[in-house]
């Protein structure tokens, strides 16, 4: 058990990698702050899933794209918990459009939720991280399109691209705390966010063509990945992002 003791909190962990990553965490011996824009089932679930783990934890709701809720999140949190050592920012939206019919609403919300959700939920942290001078570990679930251009996708795609500048940026800031930052970047995983690429045998074959491992990911490859850079197996890591997306990024073939 690699997280005995600490607390960890998983924005977005009532469905998908995030409740995966909040389970591991927890069989790894971390208490888990379940935080979810509501209050409501699924969060719960995750929460019952934890302690069905032999762990504990609690409920947090709040929307990440508003800075004082991130505020209150993680002063709840505190609260609740004593104190919380490792943050995971995994919170994520995406919407399809061409780029030329995206709408002010929808750049918003994936900007929202996405990179100022990052932005200052990691603040709060960080603050608190300050105030108690233990040092911490932040996680960021970005995406293979952090570097992957992503058509129709051009919102999503500018704020993986900015959780990577901001997680590099902040590794560097939050060093002297004693604060180590990393992002690690999925490429296709099985989870609601794929429902409909998923329901779609023929997109789904082509995009199985294109990874060399020749699978979709699984919650639980990823919640592996976030696991080990949230313990001190990963001491000594900072400031990069690793990629766990079956070989997708760099697959290349001359035909
Ligand atoms: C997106 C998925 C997409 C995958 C691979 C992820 O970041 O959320 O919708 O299938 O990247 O392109």
């Amino acid at each position: 058990m690699r997280l005995q003791g600490k607390v960890a909190l998983v924005t977005g962990s009532g469905q998908g990698i995030g409740r995966a990553i909040a389970l591991k965490l927890a069989r790894e011996g971390a208490r888990v702050v379940v935080e979810e824009r509501e209050d409501g089932n699924q969060a719960h679930e995750t929460l019952a899933l934890i302690r069905a783990a032999g762990s504990d934890g609690v409920v947090v709701a709040g929307d990440i794209a508003d800075a004082a809720a991130d505020r209150q999140v993680i002063a709840r949190a505190v609260e609740a918990m004593g104190r919380v050592d490792i943050l995971v920012n995994n919170a994520g939206i995406e919407k399809r459009a061409p780029f030329v019919e995206v709408t002010e609403e929808d750049y918003d919300a994936v900007m929202g939720v996405n990179l100022r959700g990052a932005f200052f939920a990691t603040q709060a942290f960080a603050l608190h991280v300050r105030e108690r001078n233990e040092g911490g570990v932040v996680v960021n679930v970005s995406s293979v399109h952090e570097e992957l251009p992503f058509p129709h996708f051009a919102s999503y795609a500018a704020s993986k691209g900015g959780l990577k500048m901001l997680m590099r940026n902040l590794a560097i800031e939050l060093a002297p705390l004693g604060i180590r930052v990393n992002n690690i970047a999925p490429g296709a995983v099985q989870t609601p966010i794929n429902a409909a690429l998923m329901a779609q045998p023929e997109k789904l074959k082509a995009l199985l063509a294109n990874i060399p491992l020749k699978r979709l990911g699984t919650p639980e490859d990823v919640a592996n990945a976030a696991a080990f850079l949230a313990s001190d197996e990963a001491a000594y890591v900072t400031g990069t992002t690793l990629f766990v997306d079956g070989g997708l990024l760099w697959n290349y073939a001359e035909q």
